[in-house]
């Protein structure tokens, strides 16, 4: 076809100095893809042609410059911020070796900005600021409501007035708790404004979740909601929170103002719990504070926030991220990701309590100038089809998702999608976890009229932003593929001793070299930054996934290969849900791996052996998710509990996690050797009472 001689066409550039970009050498050699062209989906020409990278060419060209001089690719993009100062020498500076000492990534420092200047100020003063940048729809249909640029604006500016005054400065930390209505963005961005650091915390986590991250970064005060409708149930966000409060207080870390957005339709003042002299309703004081606020300017390398997730241990990490590396990258990645356009309509469904809906709801967007749509409910609520009725009624472009929501949707039926016209719909993206093929052809062909690429990106809380992302117009996609790196991302696959692998292979997935989004520590805990990430294999970073890459160059991640499991795109470390099983009175030991869900993703598989004497029951059962429930959020709700008389252990007493996998998949052929465990008799008991 013409698409494809196109493609070749432009694959035989030549490859000079492509020595550091070794990975793609694949692609840039080959007289044309390896690949059958059945495995290709090509954009159209019309597509390709009005892309801000049109072809493979212009991005080889652009990747190859961002990787050989980082500092002046960077550099040219920053200056399209506004700072105050700018940035001193060198650029950047970076020691992911800790062989060489305390391991450390600068960007721009001795630049001075501030992140809320340049995603709402910048764009009012350049005339834009009766665009619309949040459109919010409500739970219930025909609950909506909008704010160009310049009502963000002033909303921001008073939040940020009042928190000035009740003493939040430059460096406190401020939690927020609250669902997807307007106040979060906006508190988010009033945080920045003054230099506060915002840690917000996904208004699905548990009091004690809470709790424990109220505790580790001591917060001046915290934002919530008294109460939020999802879907046809009522949440009262307030209780969770008050109890949050009084476990940290009874920990020594008392929270001494709590301001509560009073979602009067889904809860009266009256019915709401409070706590006189702690708590302040938000529509009392916020709307009396000036509309103008002057900005907090900081240095590039000052914390914008911190953001809580799950490792391999049951203490989450507060990932730190700083104010103009993340900037510049989160801006960037989301233009060309989605081939931002002006036109655009973009809609996330991610939610602000993790990192997409920052910075891919929040900050790329609003820095790009983008309009962008917020919705507060479930995406199935009141039906299957209500995404793309939300699609229509905004007229939405770009719609970035999770697979699991594309697997949920795919079971219910093409019917929902298809009596919806979805015109306006330009690219689709995916990102959390791997797209299997299937849902993505559905993706594709079903919701996106196989006229819209799909962006499947891979990256982590860690990194920021898209670290390997297609680019929609530049490449011939493969479904299930995460594509090529993005600009200044050097990835690299090693094997178990940190060796380096070239060509097609598979193996860990590492990444070469610092980029401007990368976190720069985990909040109160440089050590364990530098024992996770950066000394499994020296000298780079490691990202805790499995990868392949094919016989075009093209990446696959595979999943994670660490005690981190991912469901419905939500990270969970094994090591939680265990601590929250074994502190249940009649669990004494607990075992959880992962195993493969329709719909989710991975679904969580419990092994957990009780008190000698206490019997299995159903009750039980529901009690140990209860607990579960409770301790970390419903997302964390182990599917399935095995009733366990023993672990798999070897001699030295560590769980065979592996054995455990295979038992929960059902791949009981395939076991593998069981005779260094010290106790094998335990697998034939843990065998007979599958499914039970
Ligand atoms: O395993 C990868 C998976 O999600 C992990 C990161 O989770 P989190 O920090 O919560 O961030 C999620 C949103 C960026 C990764 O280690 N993951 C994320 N995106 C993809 C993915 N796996 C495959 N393909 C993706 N597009």
């Amino acid at each position: 076809t013409t698409n494809h001689l196109r493609h070749v066409d432009s694959l035989t550039i030549s490859p000079s100095g492509a020595g550091n970009i070794s990975h793609l050498n694949a692609v840039i050699l080959g007289e044309a893809l390896a690949s059958e062209e059945d495995d290709l989906i090509f954009p159209s020409d019309e597509f390709s042609r009005q892309a801000l990278v049109p072809s493979s060419a212009k991005y080889l060209e652009m990747y190859k410059r961002s990787v050989e001089d980082p500092a002046g690719f960077w550099s040219d993009i920053a200056l399209r911020f506004h700072w105050k100062a700018k940035w001193g020498e060198p650029v950047y500076s970076e020691n992911l070796d800790a062989r060489k000492g305390t391991v450390k990534i600068e960007w721009f420092k001795g630049g001075i900005t501030n992140i809320c200047y340049n995603c709402l100020d910048r764009n009012v003063e350049a005339g834009n600021g009766s665009n619309v940048a949040l459109y919010w729809e409500g739970n219930d249909p025909g609950s909506d409501c909008s704010l160009t640029y310049s009502q963000l604006l002033e909303k921001v500016c008073q939040l940020a007035n009042y928190l000035k005054d009740i003493g939040v400065r430059r460096g406190d930390a401020v939690v927020i708790y609250l669902p997807m209505i307007m106040e979060l963005p906006i508190t988010m961005l009033a945080c920045a404004r003054i230099g506060a650091v915002h840690s917000v915390v996904f208004a699905g986590f548990s009091a004690d979740s809470l709790a424990q991250r109220i505790m580790d970064c001591k917060p001046k005060v915290i934002l919530t909601c008294n109460a939020v409708k999802r879907g046809s149930k009522v949440i009262c966000l307030k209780d969770i929170a008050d109890a949050a409060m009084v476990e940290s207080a009874k920990n020594g870390v008392p929270v001494d103002v709590c301001v509560t957005y009073g979602n009067q339709s889904v809860l009266n003042r009256e019915s709401t719990n409070w706590k006189e002299g702690r708590d302040i309703w938000w529509q009392d004081v916020v709307p009396k504070y000036p509309t103008t606020c002057h900005v907090e300017w900081v240095d590039a390398e000052d914390p914008l926030f911190l953001l809580y997730t799950s490792g391999s241990t049951g203490k989450p990490k507060g990932v730190l991220h700083t104010t103009g590396g993340y900037m510049v990258y989160t801006a960037t990645t989301f233009k060309y990701a989605f081939d931002y356009k002006s036109t655009d309509i973009y809609w996330c469904t991610a939610d602000c309590g993790w990192i997409t809906g920052h910075s891919y709801v929040t900050y790329g967007p609003l820095l790009n100038g983008a309009t962008v749509v917020i919705f507060e409910g479930a995406p199935n609520y009141p039906d299957s089809g209500r995404c793309w009725s939300i699609v229509d009624k905004y007229k939405v472009s770009i719609f970035y998702t999770a697979p699991t929501l594309v697997r949920s949707l795919m079971r219910d039926g093409n019917e929902f999608v298809t009596r919806y016209s979805r015109k306006s719909l330009r690219i689709l993206g995916s990102v959390g976890e791997p797209i299997n093929p299937s849902a993505w052809r559905w993706f594709f062909n079903v919701v996106g009229e196989s006229k819209c690429p799909i962006s499947d990106t891979w990256w982590q809380t860690e990194t920021g932003g898209f670290m390997i992302t297609p680019l929609p117009g530049a490449w011939p996609q493969k479904p299930g593929s995460a594509t090529f790196p993005f600009f200044g991302v050097q990835p690299v696959i090693v094997d178990e001793k940190g060796v380096e692998i070239e060509g097609e292979c598979s193996g860990y997935l590492c990444i070469k070299h610092s980029w401007p989004g990368a976190f720069r520590t985990l909040y109160g805990d440089h050590e364990r930054y530098e024992t996770t990430y950066f000394k499994p294999f020296a000298g780079y970073y490691f990202t805790g996934d499995g990868c392949s890459r094919d016989k075009d160059g093209y990446y696959w991640l595979t999943g994670r290969v660490d005690d981190v499991i991912n469901v419905s795109g939500h990270r969970i470390g094994t090591a939680e849900v265990e601590s929250a099983l074994v502190s249940h009175p009649h669990c004494v030991e607990a075992a959880v791996v992962g195993f493969e869900h329709e719909v989710k993703g991975q679904g969580i598989y419990a092994f957990v052996t009780l008190v000698e004497g206490v019997p299995p029951s159903e009750e039980l059962r529901k009690n140990l998710i209860l607990t579960v429930r409770n301790q970390i959020g419903a997302f964390a709700a182990p599917d399935k509990i095995h009733w366990a008389p023993g672990l798999p252990k070897t001699r030295s007493g560590k769980i065979m996690r592996r054995i455990l996998r295979k038992i929960a998949s059902g791949q009981l052929d395939e076991l593998g050797d069981t005779s260094t465990l010290a106790d094998p008799s335990v697998v034939d008991q843990l065998i007979a009472l599958s499914d039970c």
